[in-house]
């Protein structure tokens, strides 16, 4: 009962209108046929009338039913609506109604119409409890993408119900703008033994908080140019029941395959459908790295069974997060760089793999030299990732946060005629960075003064 005082008294102090009711950590999500606008209900009632009034100007004028999708700890509903027919690339308004209490009046962008360019950032291991998880949000913001990618362990609520209010408070400006698209990462499986007050459940938050296409863990999804599919990596441990109950996976141990079948045949099916085929990009997106220079190693069940089929299917870009760092690799095929790049790749040398980890929570230090040959760039650093869409181009930006400083800059495709101005520097402010093309080219002349 005391427990349930102060998470009251907690979710009155944080949540912006608790007293009142009114709708509040407005977010953004792309479903089968439009854009989800998901709102929550501080007083967890599940039958208010909930709908969403829109439209291209301030008078607004349409009007979409809303629907409960969950109740959960400490005292939350959650409803949901999609708006059906909004004009792709263009501004619109809106504000969700519950029982005649409106929520502020948002102004948002809808997608770009299918084929055409996008720009969308990327980050993951955000966290709730850090100025650096600000931060993020706010250089997210800046960059007035159509699309934010986030590529798992999103709260770090772990089991606290009440950070989950303070991440969907903190991302508001954020994602009640622009679709918020994410992946589940090893900390939404929220049933871990820790010490410490929880109340929430594996997955139920994500679950409920989030209105995402397919069964919410697995999906794929077009935005402009690009089709983007979207998989749970916690699946490739799925039989390791003996470690997948702590979020702390150490190198090595995530070595089952069997549970990994189900979610392969899932894959491959998200990879070949016809919206994948047919789009001009395909980026994947999910929280497990396949290859990582940070405190963990990359997932060798997704290394020698996933990276077969990002080929096979001709997957640009990977997306991933978990290791605290930025960390990139060059064009890979059979795990094996297929030229040196490390700004330009031509299309179809195979997927690039970025780590896009440091994202607000705490950071990890780099592993030492000697370098594998497949990792073009790692830095220690906060950052959000940028990606350009275009016809000719997938061209990607690491920037830190909060300075802005390039940490890394590649280009799939055809490389930008004028270049687009200096080269990268990669060696940025902050703890243990690297410029690594600079050390391999040291290391190899040490080797060859001592031989
Ligand atoms: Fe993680």
């Amino acid at each position: 009962m005391a427990r349930a005082l102060v998470v009251l008294a907690f979710a009155i102090l944080l949540v912006p209108g608790a007293l009142a009711a009114v709708p509040n950590q407005h977010h953004l999500s792309i479903v089968p046929g439009g854009l989800a606008v998901t709102f929550a209900n501080v007083g967890g009632e599940r039958n208010l009338d909930a709908r969403v009034e829109y439209g291209a100007t301030d008078a607004l004028g349409k009007v979409a039913e809303a629907r409960f999708e969950a109740s959960l700890p400490p005292g939350i509903a959650v409803y949901s609506a999609v708006l059906t027919d909004l004009e792709p690339g263009k501004t619109f308004r809106y504000r969700a109604v519950l029982n005649k209490q409106a929520g502020p009046v948002f102004e948002a962008r809808a997608p770009p119409a299918a084929g055409e360019p996008l720009r969308f950032v990327a980050f993951a291991d955000h966290g709730h409890e850090h100025a650096t998880s600000r931060e993020t949000v706010a250089a997210a913001l800046a960059a007035d993408p159509d699309l934010v990618l986030v590529a798992g362990d999103i709260s770090y609520a772990d089991g606290r119900s009440i950070g989950w209010e303070t991440w969907f408070g903190m991302v508001e400006p954020l994602a009640a703008s622009r679709p918020l698209m994410p992946a589940a990462g090893n900390h939404e499986r929220e049933d871990v033994p820790i010490p410490t007050a929880y109340d929430s459940r594996s997955y139920d938050q994500f679950k409920g908080r989030f209105v995402l296409p397919g069964d919410e863990f697995h999906f794929g999804f077009g935005a402009g140019n690009v089709h983007f599919v979207v998989v749970n990596s916690e699946d490739a441990c799925a039989t390791s029941r003996a470690t997948v109950h702590t979020p702390y996976i150490q190198p090595g141990e995530c070595k089952d395959a069997a549970g990994n079948q189900t979610l392969m045949a899932r894959l491959d099916a998200l990879l070949s459908s016809p919206e994948a085929k047919a789009a001009r990009w395909l980026v994947v997106m999910f929280h497990r790295p396949v290859y990582t220079w940070g405190a963990y190693e990359g997932n060798p069940i997704i290394e020698a069974h996933w990276r077969p089929l990002f080929e096979r299917h001709g997957v640009d870009l990977v997306l991933t997060g978990h290791d605290h760092i930025y960390a990139r690799t060059h064009a890979l095929k059979d795990g094996k760089p297929v030229s040196a790049g490390p700004e330009v790749y031509a299309e179809g040398e195979g997927p690039v793999y970025v780590v896009t980890g440091g994202g607000g929570n705490k950071k990890y230090d780099l592993r030492p030299p000697p370098y594998p040959e497949w990792l073009a760039v790692a830095n220690s650093t906060f950052h959000v990732t940028h990606v350009r869409a275009d016809a000719k181009r997938l061209a990607v930006e690491a920037h830190e946060v909060p300075t802005g400083a390039l940490v890394d800059r590649f280009v799939i495709g055809e490389p930008f005629d004028p270049p687009i101005g200096d080269p990268p520097t990669r060696a940025t402010p902050g703890p243990a960075p690297v410029l690594l093309a600079a050390a391999a080219a040291l290391l190899a002349l040490a080797a060859r003064r001592k031989a």
